[in-house]
């Protein structure tokens, strides 16, 4: 008899969520992970560490910015950034701990260590094989290598996401390689922090994928913020001498040759799956092009009883796209019907204003072939973000023209990401944009944007 219904190996928000779930419908759960804490890259190097720096810096950068406006004279803060380093360290610190109490209190032993699976029912840890009914992989994601660029992340100079949440000191200048979802996130994070931060992207526009009219804003507010762009830029290489470094890039549209410096070099150009060690070659659990874990609609791999979720697998990397998977994957092995509705996964940047998104762009929508309409409606229209000095940006609802059904929304603005999940319910419900129209929402809050968005599907809005 194998010692265990499941092992989930990796215990990201992915792995650990499968675990809890599984061990809930009553199986006998391990996770192996092999950090020294449990919560995978999100809560020991990802979103939690990231969005500490994010809210400390942002108060920061109200003292400077906006208190005064408000009549809170002479604030005069100083940054001392060996304290907002533990206190980031200390967030991190209680929510993986709280993993821990997660485990004890679900019964589900953590095997410590480096996983390899040598056959199906099978993994090996150490020295011991631990036997099992079911495997599921979710060991997650690592920043992807760029050809020319060599990381170091304890010698501060060039990094990547690990690397620049605990820089040794705050750089004067920085170069931000990738005008992604990471690049940008914590190149606001030293932006405020005083760093003069440059972004250099390969494309033509920042954060590939989003509609174009976010991405138009996003820019300019975060030109404004002090974040200079060069965009269409093939990055070739980046020396470091004297502790400087020097990035080397070519402009796209005329194959001009061109050379910045800076403190600090942040990689932002990606991140790949992370399944070396596992084995997965010898037993024959099929990998695509892009090296993620092939799986089927039960998010099983090729190998019965072998399953594969969160980063390792196809689809957005990002935590509760994981979480989900897991649930949905313990659902499944317990004998039960998991689901996930990969058309509503919302996506959110956590700078200042936030950017949210859910569903189709307008461009994907116009891509269905189908009759769209879009209703836009600005924060300038908005009492409580006025009052919040962020009327910057917009609520953008895309619906089905010939339905009135929901297709999409795109929020850049205050708390947009917490916003977005009202739009996230709407179309779980298939609802339409006058459902949304029709609910009375509370005045004065960010939300009202939201209904005013899905009004100017309609008859049109009232504040605009
Ligand atoms: P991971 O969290 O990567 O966990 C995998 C775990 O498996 C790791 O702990 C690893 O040590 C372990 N492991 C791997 N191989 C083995 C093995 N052989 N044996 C034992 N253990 C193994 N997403 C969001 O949704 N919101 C955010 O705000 C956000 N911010 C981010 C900020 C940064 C800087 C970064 C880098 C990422 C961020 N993400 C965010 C993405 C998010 O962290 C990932 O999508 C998420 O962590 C994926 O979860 P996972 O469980 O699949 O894998
Ligand atoms: P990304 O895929 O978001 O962005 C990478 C950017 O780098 C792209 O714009 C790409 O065009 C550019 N790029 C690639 N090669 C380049 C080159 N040679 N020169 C210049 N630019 C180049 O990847 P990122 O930002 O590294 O994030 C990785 C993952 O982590 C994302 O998939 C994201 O989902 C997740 N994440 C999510 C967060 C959130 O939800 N708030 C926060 C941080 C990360």
């Amino acid at each position: 008899m194998p010692t265990y219904d499941l092992i989930v190996i990796g215990a990201g928000p992915g792995g650990y969520v499968c675990a809890i779930r599984a061990a809930q419908l009553g199986l006998k759960v391990a996770c192996v992970e092999g950090r020294e804490t449990l919560g995978g890259t999100c809560l020991n190097v990802g979103c939690i560490p990231s969005k500490a720096l994010l809210h400390a810096s942002h108060m920061l950068h109200e003292t400077h910015e906006n208190f005064a406006r408000m009549g809170l004279m002479d604030a005069s803060v100083n940054v001392d950034w060996a304290q907002m380093q533990s206190y980031k360290s200390d967030t991190v610190g209680t929510n993986t701990k709280g993993i821990e109490f997660l485990f004890k209190k679900n019964k589900i032993d953590w095997i410590k260590g480096w996983a390899q699976i040598e056959g199906p029912g099978k993994v090996r840890v150490g020295d011991t094989t631990h036997e099992t009914k079911n495997i599921v992989i979710a060991s997650g994601s690592v920043p992807s290598a760029l050809k020319g660029v060599e990381v170091d992340n304890e010698g501060g100079v060039i990094v990547d996401s690990t690397g620049a949440l605990a820089l040794p000191k705050i750089p004067k200048s920085m170069v931000v390689i990738g005008a992604g979802v990471i690049g940008l996130e914590l190149g606001s994070v030293y932006a405020r922090l005083g760093a003069e931060v440059s972004v250099v992207e390969f494309l033509d526009v920042i954060t590939p994928g989003m509609d174009g009219e976010v991405q138009k804003q996003f820019q300019k507010i975060l030109g404004k913020q002090g974040l200079k762009f060069t965009l269409g830029a093939a990055v070739s290489g980046v020396t470091v001498e004297n502790g400087t470094a020097t990035v080397s890039y070519k402009l796209r549209k005329d194959d001009s040759e061109h050379r910045i410096e800076a403190e600090t070099v942040l990689v932002a150009t990606g991140r790949r799956p992370h399944v070396d060690g596992l084995g997965l070659d010898k037993i024959g659990v099929e990998l695509n092009e892009r090296g993620f874990v092939t799986i089927d609609e039960h998010w099983q791999t090729n190998v019965p009883g072998i399953y594969a979720i969160g980063d390792a697998v196809p689809g957005p990397m990002l935590a509760h796209k994981a979480e989900d998977e897991g649930m949905a994957a313990a659902e499944v092995i317990a004998g039960k019907h998991g689901h996930v509705n990969y058309g509503v996964i919302p996506g959110v940047i956590y700078t200042t204003p936030e950017v949210a998104s859910v569903g189709l762009t307008e461009e994907a929508a116009k891509e269905t072939g189908r009759r769209i309409k879009t209703g836009k409606f600005p924060f300038m229209g908005n009492a409580r973000a006025k009052a919040m000095f962020q009327g910057e940006g917009f609520v953008k609802m895309i619906v089905d023209a010939d339905t009135d059904r929901v297709l999409g929304c795109h929020i850049i603005g205050p708390n947009a990401g917490e916003m977005i999940h009202e739009v996230c319910v709407a179309m779980e419900f298939g609802a339409a944009a006058q459902d949304i129209a029709m609910t009375c929402h509370a005045h004065p809050t960010c939300s009202e944007a939201v209904r005013e968005a899905a009004l100017a599907c309609g008859d049109g809005a009232i504040h605009a």
